[in-house]
């Protein structure tokens, strides 16, 4: 699978990297961080220098000539984590002004898969107007969540059962957290 990863400035670029890590030599992937996300990551991760090095293809948010700029470059799906309320804005209102609103406006076009991890507490009337435009566009939103009933010990643990639920989406099988199985 060709997926596009998008991290911008919104707490939670850890999960951005779990996911990366998940499908790193599994599928092909091609990351976008935002010049925001490379603040928000000074503060949330130990080696932020090096999350580029799990993508396959890496571009900078304003390259707006790069190949997955075009609605013709061929992509399988498109991963936005987290997402921050101005991405979400951007995106739920055509407001295509980088590579990254770029991108998910063409997988919108094409009507391929896109995940939206939007990222935010408590949530503006506007933010949630814009989660429902993207649904309505056909985009999956996955605010992060968590749960309680798998009883997480560590933030690995947190951070896993996420990134598990956004492959799930996507359909990639993984070992994640573990599936319930019913009783
Ligand atoms: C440490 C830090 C944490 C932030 N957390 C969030 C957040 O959780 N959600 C959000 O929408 N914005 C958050 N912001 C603000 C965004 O980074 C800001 O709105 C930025 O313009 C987003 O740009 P981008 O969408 O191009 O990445 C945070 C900023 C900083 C410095």
């Amino acid at each position: 699978m060709k997926i596009i990863v998008a991290i911008t400035g919104a707490s939670g670029v850890v999960l951005g990297k779990g996911f990366l890590d998940a499908v790193k030599g599994k599928h092909e992937t091609h990351l976008i961080i935002s010049e925001a996300a490379k603040k928000v990551m000074k503060y949330e991760l130990e080696k932020a220098d090096e999350i580029g090095k799990l993508a396959d293809y890496r571009y900078k948010e304003d390259d707006l000539e790069a190949r997955i700029a075009s609605s013709s470059c061929r992509i399988d799906a498109m991963v936005i984590i987290p997402c921050s309320m101005k991405t979400l804005s951007a995106i739920a209102n055509g407001f295509s002004d980088n590579l990254i609103t770029r991108s998910a406006e063409n997988i919108l076009k094409l009507g391929k898969k896109i995940v939206v991890v939007p990222r935010d507490t408590p949530l503006t009337l506007a933010a949630i107007e814009n989660m429902k435009k993207l649904k309505l566009a056909g985009a999956v939103i996955m605010p992060p969540n968590m749960a309680y009933y798998y009883k997480p010990e560590t933030v690995d643990d947190v951070t896993n059962f996420f990134v598990g639920k956004v492959l799930d989406v996507l359909e990639i099988e993984h070992n994640m957290y573990k599936k319930w199985k019913g009783k």
